[in-house]
């Protein structure tokens, strides 16, 4: 066999959102882009805002010294301690420029993050629904990763968390905002969080690290406050990027920030940077980081998003769909009618729509839409996802 088997059992069950996406620019070459409404992946349709097209201009003429040259593998420190500043203001907890590593997107940050507290054969628990690749980036560091199904209404099941925690269990990965369910965890949740992890880190002799995903951070709806983690838990790292609130995914900028508090924060910082260099990033784009230094704080204009969430999530409502109101996220994450995410999803094809069957996350009897798309596309949906549900 010419690849490593282990890559070609990954390929089998390589992620739904990637096949729906290219079965959706299948058929837009058959039928015309106009007439498939492809609700299959996150790539942010909104503009950045203006100012990132300013600070890219003004840092590609930046005139300094070796501009295009390697840098300190955690990315140019200057950058760093404009992102520390950031987060301290966001979290509460001061963050000096030592705590922030540039990594190349969220999934850059989470593979450093990983490779950086894995030993062979360790758990990583994450609560359903979750993104995919996460199974993969703990598989890549040789981790296993173990889905908790969810509470009621997406929200963490701390019990059923508890439960699972063993000798083993290295670390716990929260996404709040939720891909897929648009969840956002309160601070009530967060800070039970925070208490049972340092209970059963006692309890089972280890550190057991917190790692929130929080891409969808920004992208907030209806004046929801999503509560930080470091105040929370000391044990903790913060993984982000600027791939949706700036809509910049194809540029693979992002940061991994460590809790100061941690308990061995030195050693964490120093096998992260290594790692970011040994995964064969090196380092972050150089001339990103310098664009995203200017930009701290900015993101696209979310009232775009939020109202193609209205547009979507009142169709469907009107059609008969049942789902949960995303509070944050591009994503609706409804029930299959009938049950079976699968079928639903090959009737929505058949209708020319492209959603995402829900055990792609880990939650079969659920199908995903992500909203990022025109509002044209949402508005002429409506009559196919009606002639969907008249065939459920
Ligand atoms: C929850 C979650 N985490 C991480 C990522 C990866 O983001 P990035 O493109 O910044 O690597 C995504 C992308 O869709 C995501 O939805």
């Amino acid at each position: 066999m010419a690849i490593a088997a282990r890559i070609k059992e990954s390929m089998e069950k390589s992620s739904w959102v990637r096949k729906m996406f290219e079965a959706g620019a299948e058929m837009k070459m058959r039928f015309g882009a106009e007439n498939v409404f492809d609700f299959s992946i996150g790539n942010p349709n909104v503009p950045p805002p203006a100012d990132f097209q300013k600070a890219l201009e003004s840092m590609t003429a930046l005139n300094v010294p070796n501009k295009h040259g390697y840098m300190p593998n955690a990315g140019y420190p200057d950058v760093r301690a404009k992102v520390a500043s950031f987060i301290s203001d966001e979290q509460g907890v001061t963050l000096g420029a030592e705590s922030v590593i540039m990594t190349c997107g969220a999934g850059g940050g989470l593979n450093v993050a990983l490779k950086t507290i894995l030993n062979p054969g360790d758990k990583v628990l994450v609560n359903t629904p979750y993104f995919v690749e996460y199974g993969f980036y703990v598989d890549n560091h040789g981790g296993v990763l173990e889905p908790v199904p969810c509470g009621e209404n997406f929200d963490l099941d701390l019990e059923a968390l508890a439960s699972r925690i063993d000798e083993k269990t290295a670390a716990v990965i929260i996404n709040s905002p939720n891909n897929p369910s648009g969840k956002i965890y309160d601070k009530a949740t967060i800070k039970s969080l925070g208490e049972l992890l340092e209970r059963e880190s006692k309890r089972i002799g280890r550190t057991i690290y917190l790692l929130s995903d929080e891409p969808y951070r920004k992208i907030v709806f209806d004046g929801v406050d999503v509560p930080g983690i470091f105040e929370y838990y000391r044990n903790s790292m913060i993984v982000t990027s600027y791939s949706k609130d700036l809509s910049l995914p194809g540029e693979r900028i992002g940061w991994l920030a460590v809790n100061p508090q941690a308990d061995d924060f030195a050693d964490i910082i120093a096998g992260a940077v290594l790692c970011n260099r040994i995964l064969g990033y090196v380092n972050a784009p150089g001339i990103m980081q310098r664009v995203v230094g200017e930009l701290q704080g900015r993101s696209v204009d979310i009232d775009l998003y939020e109202k193609k969430r209205d547009l979507l999530s009142e169709g469907l409502k009107d059609i008969g769909y049942d789902f949960l109101l995303p509070k944050g996220t591009f994503y609706l994450f409804p029930k299959a009618p009938g049950g079976d995410d699968l079928k639903v999803v090959e009737i929505l094809r058949d209708e020319k729509i492209l959603g995402v069957p829900g055990r792609g996350f880990g939650m079969p009897g659920y199908f995903r839409l992500s909203f990022c798309v025109d509002d044209s596309v949402i508005i002429n949906s409506l009559p196919a996802f009606r002639r969907a549900m008249d065939r459920f």
